[in-house]
């Protein structure tokens, strides 16, 4: 069975940087194929996997609009557009889905994308979706479960307010999670005694157990200014081994 994992937060919290160490991570492990979903619409999770991105999904979706090559059903040429757009890396996967529909939108091309993206889940062991701070993108490919959800904050009262908002928002779009936590970003070491207050509070009164802290990394920076992929950092790096951590807990 496929198993759904899913990023939520604010912008700039670390999302797409925890994506690429979760896809080292399941590499590591073995626990291959993975589906990577870029769903942000100002795409970089391919930037920290040393992948070029071509076609994206918005791309498509705008070419459904218009006129079809003959013989071909809008099915079939999502379908074919769809594993044009798949950039296929060593053990995974990458799709990234660009640019949502503006005004106009040509909706059935959504349930296309939805038609399509249920053939395509059953090759995966994973499918991570790296999110933009909105959820669209799920119920527009149809994932109607997570099983695994992480929320990822920054190391602020308000960082963890919102991250807490954002665990809640997952009911009124029908999606059922089955498992999620809390995972605190960029924390400074040792982590402050009112900031451990204000995690225990927003985590107990929120189903929303902690997955753990991650530091702010030199690595990290250094490896992004270089443009380096994320896959090359080894588990030896602290941030990595904390990151490595956290997914033996959660997803076990
Ligand atoms: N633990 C960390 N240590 C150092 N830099 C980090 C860390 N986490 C994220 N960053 C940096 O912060 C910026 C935003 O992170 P990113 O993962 O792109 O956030 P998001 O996807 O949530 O918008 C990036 O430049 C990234 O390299
Ligand atoms: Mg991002």
């Amino acid at each position: 069975m496929t198993k759904i994992i899913a990023m939520a937060g604010k912008g700039g919290v670390g999302k797409t940087t925890i994506s690429a160490l979760l896809i080292n991570y399941l590499l590591a492990k073995g626990q291959t194929p993975i589906l990577a979903v870029d769903a942000d619409a100002n795409a970089n999770l391919n930037e920290l996997l040393g992948l070029t991105v071509g076609l994206t999904i918005g791309q498509v979706r705008k070419e459904l609009k218009g006129d079809m090559p003959p013989n071909i059903t809008r099915d079939q040429y999502m379908e074919m557009k769809v594993h044009q757009a798949l950039v296929e890396a060593k053990g995974f996967d990458l799709l990234t889905m660009g640019q949502p529909d503006g005004p106009g939108c040509y909706c059935a091309a959504n349930q296309h994308l939805a038609m399509t993206m249920d053939h395509l889940a059953g090759n995966y062991r994973y499918i991570l979706v790296d999110n933009e701070a909105g959820m669209e993108h799920l119920s527009r490919m149809n994932l109607r479960t997570i099983d695994y959800f992480f929320v990822i904050s920054d190391p602020s009262a308000r960082g963890i307010l919102t991250a807490k908002r954002i665990a809640e928002l997952t009911g009124p779009l029908r999606i059922e999670v089955k498992k999620q936590c809390l995972v605190v970003n960029r924390v400074p070491e040792p982590a402050s005694p009112e900031l451990m207050a204000r995690i225990n509070e927003a985590v107990s009164s929120a189903d929303l157990p902690l997955g753990g802290l991650l530091p702010a990394s030199p690595e990290l920076v250094d490896q992004e200014l270089a443009g380096r992929s994320y896959l090359k950092l080894d588990a030896s790096v602290p941030v990595v081994a904390k990151a490595f951590a956290i997914f033996d807990q959660f997803l076990n």
